[in-house]
């Protein structure tokens, strides 16, 4: 792990150890924002910021910048009523990868207040392998199925801070390497 994902790594756990995480909006633009900006701040300039360029990985590129702001409030308004639902905000909110970086780390937090508000129940994200995890998420712009699966297999409702702090290593692992 490079100098600046250890940095982010600690900014993540002081998120939620300092009660930070209590004033991040849920399921909002802006929440992801405030969690962005939380984890990157002095890291990288754009922490929290919106991108204005068009980004890609694999084959697939995600939403273009020029109509990204639509984007991102179409998906603010997508329902968080069932499981299934918050999954597909969440792929949707992949698709639109509104930063340049670090997508991936703070939408997995986003996702995860989302589920603790809704159907009060966390990712348990140590239990999810980085290859299928991965895998699923290439996957979900064409079909869910994957990713539904690998989530709703590996939830739980232990919110203790040991749990939470293993899950976000974990999630920085995914980072690893690419
Ligand atoms: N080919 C792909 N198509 C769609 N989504 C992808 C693809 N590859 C990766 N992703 C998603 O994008 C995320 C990576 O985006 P980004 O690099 O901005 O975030 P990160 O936090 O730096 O990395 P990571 O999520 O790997 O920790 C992955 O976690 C996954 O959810
Ligand atoms: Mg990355």
């Amino acid at each position: 792990m490079n100098e600046i994902d250890k940095k982010s790594l600690e900014n993540a756990k002081k998120l939620f150890l300092s009660g930070a995480i209590n004033s991040v909006e849920i399921g909002t633009i802006k929440g992801l924002q405030q969690i962005h900006k939380f984890l990157f701040d002095g890291l990288y300039d754009f922490a929290g910021i919106i991108r204005k360029e068009n980004i890609s990985k694999g084959n697939f590129r995600f939403g273009n910048s020029l109509y990204l702001e639509e984007m991102l409030k179409k998906i603010e308004t997508m329902s968080e009523a069932t499981l299934n639902d918050i999954i597909d905000k969440y792929v949707e909110m992949n698709i639109a990868h509104p930063f340049l970086e670090g997508n991936g780390r703070c939408t997995r937090i986003w996702l995860d207040l989302i589920l603790k508000k809704n159907i009060h129940k966390i990712v348990n994200w140590k239990n999810i392998d980085k290859n299928l995890y991965l895998q699923a998420m290439e996957r979900s712009p064409i079909n869910t199925l994957e990713i539904k699966t690998l989530i709703e297999n590996n939830l739980t409702e232990d919110f203790s801070l040991e749990c939470v702090f293993k899950g976000i290593e974990t999630s920085y692992y995914y980072e690893n390497n690419n």
